[in-house]
């Protein structure tokens, strides 16, 4: 379901509190949900390195580390923050509705 530029992906209340996503697919691709605190943050999930499914990798504060050869990029942002020069990843704006999470259709990026 739509709503304008946004889709309903998920509960709130399903998003799981050890730092994993929720995973949906949007236009095709892979986009993790994640929780962090009480923020939540939707990021694709093909890591800008060699298309690694980072919804496998770890997540500690705030940063989610590629489970190949450990690229790791900030939840919040998308932004690679190891190595330095890695390309960012595509984020999407979220919106939560009382119980449901909703997020855009059209990624962002850094
Ligand atoms: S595929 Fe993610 S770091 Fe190489």
């Amino acid at each position: 379901m739509t709503d304008g530029n946004y889709i309903k992906a998920c509960l709130r209340d399903g998003i799981p509190t050890d730092g994993s996503p929720v995973v949906v697919s949007l236009l095709g691709k892979k986009v993790g949900i994640f929780l962090r605190g009480e923020e939540i943050y939707a990021l694709q999930m093909s890591c800008k390195h060699q298309g690694a499914d980072l919804s496998k990798g770890r997540v500690t504060q705030g940063i989610v580390t590629c489970p190949r050869h450990g690229w790791r990029y900030d939840l919040q942002t998308g932004e690679c923050v190891e190595p330095e020069n890695g390309a960012p990843l595509r984020f999407h704006e979220v919106k939560v509705d009382g119980p449901q999470v909703w997020v855009s259709i059209h990624p962002r990026q850094a």
